[in-house]
């Protein structure tokens, strides 16, 4: 099993990459860090990449890297997932950061790209609305949830933070409640928002002013969820894909433990993973989702 670590990038298609990048750089907080024919890399402004853009027909994400440990062997891993039926292949298709990956498919047609290195872009000190600390998570609609959680858990090493019934699940890879979760609404699937870590509530707020001023309106937020209990925003992107800022989600630091670091809000002392009911509110003191957000 591969134990990966962190959330690395998301591979984004976009029918118009000028567009993207125009929104990612001046309005979203990103830097671009290269670009080449019909691709755009970008990363926070400390660095990290996170964000790869490519021209497509339909927005849609199609891939997805993680950073496995740095004593990791890809070609060890490559074997692991072999014998598990899964063909996995070697790929030296540099971007900025990373030029060596394994890739394979998960159980919903998204490349997976696992990679042990990455370089960081220079710390990008130029003045932005909000600065985005990270990509935090991926969401998505999927047909099958029990197929791909026994995926994330049993080949990438995902564990289970929470269920809200058995139609929401929410995974981690390491202290953060959850790096990717997965919804099943009926038979589509689809990225359902990409989310990224802002500093605290202040920050939080500056980007609510500054994404307004640009046009940027609020469609969920701001609201505190009740299952990893962030505060979020969410707004559309010019593609119409979801995105989430958000901050003090739950953690847990200590994984053999088994609980979330303790917070006033949590309605369990300690907070452990578990099951939800399905009327588990979204927002804990938020106004309630729009009509059709989920879908
Ligand atoms: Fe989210």
């Amino acid at each position: 099993m591969i134990n990966v670590r962190r959330i690395g990038h998301a591979t984004l298609e976009t029918p118009d990459l000028d567009r993207q990048i125009e929104y990612y750089t001046q309005i979203f907080g990103l830097a671009l860090t290269g670009r080449e024919k019909g691709r755009a890399f970008l990363s926070t402004r400390l660095g990290q990449q996170t964000v790869v853009l490519e021209q497509g027909d339909q927005p849609r994400c199609t891939k997805i890297a993680f950073e496995a440990d740095p004593n990791d062997d890809l070609t060890a891993l490559s074997r692991a997932l072999s014998d598990k039926s899964i063909t996995a292949k070697r790929r030296s298709d540099a971007t900025p950061a990373i030029s060596d990956v394994l890739a394979f498919s998960d159980p919903k047609g998204t490349e997976i790209e696992i990679f042990t290195s990455a370089k960081m872009a220079p710390f990008d000190a130029a003045p932005s609305g909000f600065t985005p600390l990270k990509l935090g998570h991926l969401a998505f609609n999927v047909a099958d949830i029990q197929k791909v959680v026994s995926f994330y858990t049993d080949v990438l090493g995902f564990r289970i933070s929470d269920w809200r019934s058995d139609f929401f699940a929410f995974l981690r890879c390491g202290p953060d409640h959850h790096t990717i979760n997965f919804a099943s609404h009926g038979a589509h699937e689809k990225m359902h928002h990409i989310a990224f870590e802002l500093k605290d509530w202040a920050e939080i707020q500056r980007a609510c002013d500054f994404l307004g001023r640009h046009n940027y309106h609020l469609v969920w937020g701001p609201g505190r969820h009740v299952i990893g209990h962030n505060v979020f925003i969410y707004h559309k992107n010019p593609d119409g894909q979801i995105m989430e800022l958000y901050c003090e989600l739950d953690q847990m630091k200590q994984e053999s433990l088994g609980y979330f670091e303790p917070r006033p809000w949590h309605q369990d002392q300690p907070q452990n993973p578990k099951v939800w009911p399905t009327d588990t509110l979204g927002s804990y003191w938020g106004g309630r989702a729009p009509p059709g957000f989920g879908d």
